[in-house]
């Protein structure tokens, strides 16, 4: 995963929709009493604590140490450690893998599933949402025409996140040796928090693209960007990403 500078304090203010809509992703795990679930990129920890509230067995994980003590301090009773994604095992198996808006982070997707998978009891099961492809296409789009328009588009960098089609996503869960049981692929427009909203999230999501260029520059590209998406993208008071999900439920054979 890129070596991201999470802010716990901005994600959980500003980003609280990620756990809200996580939620949602709930209902395909269905979780058990007595189950043991591993929560794959916890974050903060709210999804992880949602689970054990059915009278599971969690580990959440995440490769951020901010991340992790925020979770840790939140919920006591939930077991959270650092670990990455592409390089995790552990000695007692899970009944199911859980993964909210985390696997569209990493490139090594060889690596991961191959850890989820040595992760799970034979059956088990691997509930994931991810980005799909188009995910923050429009977002994307601004921030290139702003860089563009600025003569900044030679240092733009655009390879950090993998938003995979049903299909591509498909044949690698079935290379690792899953049996996808459930796909779904739709299109989410996401409400973002407060009337700096897509400032907010360009600011916090979108910083590699900016990596190659000055705080000051990255500034003016954010505020261009954003009035190009606003006539599109903010109405009534309330900002959209242009989310696009993928949503897998897959089984160790
Ligand atoms: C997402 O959840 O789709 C996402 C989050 C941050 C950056 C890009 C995409």
């Amino acid at each position: 995963m890129p070596a991201i500078q999470w802010n716990a304090n901005l994600y959980d203010d500003k980003h609280s929709f990620v756990s809200r809509y996580g939620e949602d992703v709930l209902g395909w795990l269905h979780p058990q009493k007595g189950e043991r679930i591993l929560d794959l990129g916890c974050g903060t920890g709210q999804l992880a604590f949602n689970i054990s509230e059915y009278g599971a067995d969690v580990t959440g994980i995440d490769n951020s140490p901010e991340m992790i003590a925020r979770a840790k301090a939140a919920y006591p009773g939930v077991r959270f450690e650092i670990q990455d994604a592409t390089d995790f095992s552990f000695t007692e198996p899970f009944d199911a893998v859980f993964s909210n808006a985390t696997l569209h982070w990493i490139q090594e997707q060889p690596a991961v599933l191959n850890c989820v998978y040595n992760s799970l009891k034979p059956g088990g099961r691997f509930v994931l949402e991810m980005g799909a492809r188009h995910n923050v296409e429009s977002i994307c789009n601004a921030i290139v025409k702003a860089m563009e328009e600025d003569g900044l588009d030679e240092l733009l960098s655009t390879d950090f996140w993998f938003f995979p089609t049903v299909s591509e996503y498909t044949a690698l869960l079935e290379q690792q040796g899953f049996t996808v049981a459930s796909v779904i692929n739709f299109k989410r427009e996401t409400a973002l928090t407060g009337e700096d909203g897509m400032h907010d999230w360009m600011n916090m999501f979108g910083a590699f693209f900016f990596k190659h260029i000055t705080p000051q520059q990255a500034a003016t590209v954010v505020s261009k960007a954003v009035e190009y998406l606003r006539p599109s993208h903010y109405w009534q008071n309330t900002w959209y990403a242009d989310y696009v999900r993928l949503r897998v439920k897959a089984i160790k054979n």
